[in-house]
């Protein structure tokens, strides 16, 4: 029977279990995957951990690819053998098979291998809506990108810069920021040993960027609000430090009017027209060379609980495969 991972309770990645599960025959709108690669995100710790309340016991994990087995009734536009990836709830990636409903799974092109498609189809399709629809970045903008040699970091900064944006990107360590250049930033800064606020004033002459996408959260927070300019715009996206805890609203005005906005992937893809825009827009930037697929780490899927443990500590870069 095929494998599945499930937390009984939130806790250290040890708590991540597998146990073997029949998902059975699907349902009317459902198809039956058989998973090729499983995409490992930052959020599945926060799942696990207890950062985001879940239901226990659950599954977990939001992104993979894999080839449809078997078609429940009235799905239209699929066929058993097509290839197909996804970014959506319910939580329940980390399995070798599932039940999935048609309507989130979108067809993976000719040019994009399976273990690609799960390490970008999450990670690009937030980078496409960052950079497009919470802030249109045009040639000319100035940003400042945390955990930029990381999964969604290492998409985000080859995109901004196609797009003309001059790109300062923010890493923990030296072997990241040297990995960060070669993704394309303008500049880097590791925030291990550099104060983040100060080397982006240092850089931009005093004016500050005009937007920071900050996936760090609680610890970045007030560098963030320093580095921005008059009515810059905060992308706080993740909380791979903590949450950030709550503010007056009046510490935006303090810091010139800035704005500030809290956005999630489910909110810009939600619909199938969304959806079908942000994958094809990943997959177009996949084969004009916009952005490369970098696989920093592959691990088996009973190696969830050690590839949580390594994300966790920062010792990844680029995206994390579990292979069933
Ligand atoms: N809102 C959305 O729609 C959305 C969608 C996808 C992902 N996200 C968020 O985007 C972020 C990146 O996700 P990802 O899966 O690609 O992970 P990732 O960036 O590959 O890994 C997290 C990175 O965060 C940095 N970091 C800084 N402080 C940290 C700390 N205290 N503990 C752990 N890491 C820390 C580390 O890079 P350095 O060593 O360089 O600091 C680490 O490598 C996460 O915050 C995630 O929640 C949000």
């Amino acid at each position: 029977m095929p494998l599945r991972a499930i937390i009984d309770r939130t806790g250290g990645p040890e708590v991540i279990r597998f146990v073997q599960t029949e998902p059975g025959q699907p349902g009317p709108g459902e198809v039956r995957i058989r998973h090729t690669a499983v995409g490992l995100n930052m959020i599945d710790t926060y799942h696990r951990t207890g950062v985001y309340r879940l239901a226990l016991p659950s599954g977990l994990g939001m992104e993979a690819a894999g080839v449809v087995v078997a078609l429940g009734p009235s799905v239209q536009g699929l066929a058993v053998g097509d290839r197909v990836a996804y970014a959506a709830l319910p939580l329940g990636a980390y399995c070798e098979e599932r039940l999935f409903k048609a309507e989130h799974l979108v067809r993976l092109p000719a040019g994009v291998a399976d273990e690609a498609a799960a390490a970008v189809i999450l990670k690009g399709m937030t980078a496409y809506y960052l950079l497009h629809l919470t802030y249109a970045v045009k040639p000319g903008h100035s940003m400042l990108v945390y955990a930029a040699a990381g999964g969604v970091g290492s998409l985000l900064v080859p995109w901004a810069r196609h797009l003309g944006a001059t790109v300062i990107g923010a890493v923990g360590s030296p072997a990241k920021a040297a990995l960060a250049r070669e993704l394309g930033c303008h500049h880097v800064i590791d925030y291990s040993r550099q104060d983040i606020a100060a080397e982006v004033r240092r850089i931009t002459a005093g004016a500050g960027v005009d937007v920071v996408y900050d996936s760090v959260g609680k610890d970045s927070f007030a560098a963030s609000l320093n580095s921005l300019k008059r009515r810059g715009l905060l992308v706080s996206y993740g909380n791979s430090s903590g949450k950030v805890p709550p503010f007056e609203p009046a510490l935006l005005s303090d810091h010139g009017s800035l704005f500030f906005t809290r956005p999630t992937l489910g909110h810009y893809t939600a619909t199938r027209q969304e959806l079908e825009q942000a994958a094809g827009a990943v997959f177009a930037a996949i084969a004009q060379g916009i952005v490369t697929v970098k696989i920093g780490q592959r691990y088996s899927l009973q190696e969830a609980a050690r590839a949580h443990a390594d994300l966790e500590a920062r010792r990844t870069t680029g995206a994390t495969v579990l292979l069933p």
